[in-house]
């Protein structure tokens, strides 16, 4: 995989000419807010398949509703299914895609700035499945993503923090220059840091090694994220990650020799963007977040392995962390939330 994935407007109207047919997929909040822009710069010659919005959808159920309408409409291996909206949509649209008639070809066009710069590239397709996120999937690489960031006038701002914590995970992993981007200038770093997910990506393109540095942050960001998803303050996965980010900071100081002076940076990067988070940590909070992080699914011979850093742009994938270790950071994190 050598070249980017990006495709001017000029490629996706070639690849839309192309298909037997073209589906687009949209949910009910792209379908409003994005379909009037999609058919602009595209036209109007497509059947419309929709989903409903929100993580609760991204199921076998769905996906067995899209493939019945693909079947219903006679789509045949020539078929493009065009995937516009955010990482749910691209995720179960790119699983459809994926079995239908042993894989057709989809474009990505996302709609949500995590989305653009993580969730619509780099193949990894999946659903939810008995309560479990993305059990069930498969690496099928769409032939395409359409970066358009005009789509994202119309996003929350709280989806947009979300996003821009994965793009400043970027600025620690790879990219320095990320760690400027905030919730004012965030467009124009985009498509750089959509080229690091890919650079990442394409050297790993099948998750065996290197690409777990994507992990960054997403340890304890998921067992926060899981310990909060059924209370009254569920958090966007991108906030979890911000605090996971911090905790993981926090680990590499002491763990791989960070210098303390990027850990404070990150303080700051933090309470400029991501203090409007309305989750508090109480002392059974930490304890139950504890437990979730011993057991992530990542987990091997006992141990939790985290992504940590020796340096910024120098992660070091599979750091044995211990029980105690994880329960400091997460005491730091409780003290930064009582701010
Ligand atoms: N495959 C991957 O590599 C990968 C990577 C990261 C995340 N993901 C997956 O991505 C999903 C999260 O993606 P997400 O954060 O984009 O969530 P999402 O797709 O649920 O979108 C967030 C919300 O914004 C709405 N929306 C989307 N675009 C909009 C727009 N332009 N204007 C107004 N509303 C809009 C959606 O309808 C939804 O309600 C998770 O399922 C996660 O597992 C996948």
């Amino acid at each position: 995989m050598t070249t980017d994935p990006f495709l001017t407007a000029t490629e996706l109207k070639m690849a839309l000419s192309d298909a037997s047919q073209v589906f687009v997929l949209v949910d009910d909040n792209t379908h409003h807010c994005c379909l009037p822009l999609y058919e602009r710069l595209f036209g109007t010659s497509f059947i419309l398949l929709e989903t409903p919005s929100g993580e609760t959808h991204k199921t076998l159920h769905e996906a067995t509703a899209l493939w019945r309408s693909l079947l219903g409409h006679k789509a045949n291996r020539h078929a493009l299914l065009v995937n516009l909206g955010g990482g749910v949509v691209s995720d179960l649209g790119g699983f459809v895609a994926s079995c239908y008639q042993r894989g057709i070809s989809y474009v990505n066009v996302p709609t949500t700035l995590l989305a653009m710069i993580d969730a619509a590239i780099g193949g990894k397709t999946a659903i939810d499945f008995e309560g479990m996120k993305n059990q069930i999937g498969a690496f099928h690489f769409p032939k395409g993503v359409f970066l358009c960031p005009d789509f994202l006038m119309t996003l929350p701002q709280r989806e947009v923090r979300s996003g821009l914590a994965e793009l400043i995970k970027y600025g620690y992993i790879a990219h320095p220059d990320l760690l400027e981007a905030d919730g004012n200038n965030y467009v124009s770093h985009i498509r750089e840091a959509a080229m690091v997910k890919w650079r990442i990506v394409s050297e790993d393109p099948h998750e065996h090694g290197f690409r777990k540095v994507l992990n960054f942050g997403h340890t304890l960001g998921h067992a926060i994220e899981s310990h909060f998803m059924n209370t009254k303050t569920p958090l966007l996965h991108g906030e979890a990650v911000a605090l996971g980010m911090y905790g993981a900071l926090w680990l590499s100081v002491r763990l791989c020799g960070l210098a303390p002076d990027v850990f404070e940076t990150y303080r700051g990067i933090f309470l400029r963007n991501f203090t409007s988070l309305a989750c508090r940590f109480t002392d059974k909070d930490l304890e139950a977040i504890t437990t979730l992080t011993l057991c992530d699914k990542k987990n091997r011979d006992g141990e939790v392995r985290f992504v940590l850093l020796k340096a910024i742009t120098q992660p070091v994938i599979d750091v044995a962390v211990d029980k105690e270790a994880i329960k400091l950071a997460l005491l730091e994190l409780q003290n930064l939330m009582k701010i």
